[in-house]
């Protein structure tokens, strides 16, 4: 997007996006069409879809200025939710920034699994650890409007961007979801008062030491670590979660635990070897990939 004022009258919109587009194409983007889209959506103020009725609008020098930085920030690899401060999760807007994870698509398997399973309990008592954005807490609260839940991280500045989500969205009677949902920060379930859920679950960090260097550089770059840090083989949170959790479950309360694919049987064998739990199911996703597990409590605790 150049500056020179001769060419400045010719700068449409239209032509700023498909110069975009071409742009980050070229710096590897592979959603460099709908990034070029969002990103000047953002830049006019306007949902993308109303860009094609305005495409032939010149850009005012405010557009074109904000443009330029957020398409060197894009061509950087900067993710396009964070350039915009919001992602989608869930059919809900979300509000990021570089101190939470981004919420995934992946993610929802394990929210219509939890909304699907807590809509048969009278006032569910949820716990969400390891909350980021609280995409979760939020989902469930907004599609859940009789349950009460709990959302913690260990990190002060994700529950301010959970706060901030949690105080802008209302559940399906119109309602607040602030009042039923706190926030805590806790080291998992460390400052977690002592009652027990009728559901707990988790979206914890997984990935395996050795694969952080091979993430893709939007995510290795820019996420925060925290996020995404697992320990040697990934499992360090699920395999702490899978056993604390069994003292914070009612008998017959459900853990639902989230997992890359390739993690599944450890996962599932971590689960059974507690002796807690019924045999687990494994969920998959969208993509028939399996995502999480879902395991009940056994009604009686072993010895
Ligand atoms: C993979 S992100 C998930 C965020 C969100 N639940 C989602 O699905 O998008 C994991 C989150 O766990 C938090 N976390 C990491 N270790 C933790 C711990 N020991 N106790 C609580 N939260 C932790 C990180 O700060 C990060 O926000």
């Amino acid at each position: 997007v150049s500056s020179d004022a001769a060419s400045a009258e010719s700068w449409t919109l239209g032509r700023m996006l498909e110069w975009t587009r071409q742009h980050l194409k070229k710096s590897g983007s592979e959603t460099a069409r709908l990034d070029a889209e969002v990103l000047l959506a953002h830049a006019c103020g306007c949902p993308r879809i109303q860009l094609y009725v305005r495409f032939d609008e010149l850009a005012t020098d405010q557009q074109r200025r904000v443009m330029r930085d957020l398409v060197k920030r894009r061509a950087a690899a900067e993710p396009v939710a964070y350039l915009v401060g919001h992602r989608e999760f869930y059919g809900l807007d979300f509000i990021v920034n570089r101190h939470v994870l981004i919420p995934r698509p992946d993610t929802e398997t394990l929210v219509l699994d939890l909304i699907t399973r807590a809509r048969r309990v009278a006032d569910p008592r949820i716990l969400d650890l390891c909350t980021g954005s609280g995409c979760i807490a939020v989902a469930a609260a907004a599609g859940l409007p009789t349950a009460t839940i709990t959302a913690v991280d260990i990190s002060p500045e994700s529950l301010d961007v959970a706060r901030q989500n949690v105080n802008r969205h209302v559940d399906s009677n119109k309602q607040p979801i602030a009042p039923r949902v706190t926030l805590l920060q806790s080291d998992l379930f460390e400052a977690v008062p002592k009652e027990e859920f009728d559901f707990i679950v988790s979206n914890p960090p997984y990935v395996a030491e050795a694969e952080v260097a091979t993430l893709a550089p939007d995510v290795r770059n820019h996420e925060p670590l925290l996020a995404l840090r697992g320990g040697s083989d990934g499992l360090d949170v699920i395999r702490r979660i899978v056993v604390e959790a069994i003292s914070r479950l009612k008998p017959r309360g459900e853990l639902l635990i989230e997992f890359s694919p390739e993690q599944a049987s450890a996962v599932q064998k971590l689960v059974t070897e507690t002796g807690a739990y019924e045999a687990p199911t494994v969920l998959q996703d969208v993509e028939r990939r399996s995502r999480a597990i879902r395991a009940i409590r056994l009604s009686d605790k072993p010895a």
